[in-house]
């Protein structure tokens, strides 16, 4: 049986929206993924050039090419301000509730000066009530490195409960869960 995944192009989240890349964003996310800070705990910085060759082999809109995948974006200017997915986590990962891998998996990144606004924490909970009006009752997960404080927060604010943790890319990560009934409209 395929696995359920979340299809729908645009969700609205108060002053954000997630949407789909588009070409315009190229120079923002250029920006962004280059961003010491912002990938401090991601793996680093990646290279411009490389970044640069990639959107000019693949487009922009590749981005956010996985169903699940989106741009966060201002909601009355529709400037990128970063990215959020939900996406399945490969069984070739370490980190799972099951053998079989798979789960719904939450991930966010927003440039460095609109962190502290609530724009991913707003981001993240629109997702999450539109993917359970999808698929009720199935376990999502963040995964995150354990000294990565923010991105452990949000996930505690969102309801997300730390699980198990394990290495990962050379360091401490935690796995924190949450099911998709707690975000059904009630
Ligand atoms: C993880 C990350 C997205 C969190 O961003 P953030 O802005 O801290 O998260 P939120 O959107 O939930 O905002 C919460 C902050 O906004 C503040 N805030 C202001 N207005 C708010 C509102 N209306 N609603 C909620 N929070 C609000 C909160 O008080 C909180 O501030 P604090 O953390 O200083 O206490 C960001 O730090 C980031 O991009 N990090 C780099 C990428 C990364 O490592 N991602 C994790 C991979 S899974």
């Amino acid at each position: 049986m395929p696995t359920p995944m979340l299809t729908t192009q645009r969700i609205d989240a108060g002053d954000v929206v997630l949407r789909k890349a588009r070409a315009d964003d190229r120079n923002a996310i250029i920006a962004h993924v280059t961003d010491a800070e912002v990938r401090a705990h991601l793996g680093g910085p990646q290279e411009r050039a490389a970044v640069e060759r990639d959107l000019d082999r693949s487009g922009v809109t590749a981005v956010t090419d996985a169903p699940g995948a989106y741009v966060i974006a201002d909601k009355a200017t529709d400037d990128f301000l970063g990215t959020i997915s939900l996406t399945r986590r490969g069984a070739h990962h370490p980190g799972h509730l099951t053998p079989e891998g798979e789960e719904l998996e939450l991930a966010y990144t927003l440039c460095r000066s609109d962190w502290g606004r609530g724009f991913a924490y707003r981001a993240a909970t629109a997702l999450l009530r539109r993917a359970a009006a999808d698929m009720p009752d199935e376990a999502v997960i963040v995964v995150t490195q354990s000294d990565n404080e923010r991105s452990l927060r949000l996930a505690r604010r969102l309801g997300f409960t730390p699980a198990m943790r394990f290495d990962e890319f050379g360091a401490e990560q935690t796995l924190a869960v949450v099911n998709l009934r707690e975000f059904a409209a009630t």
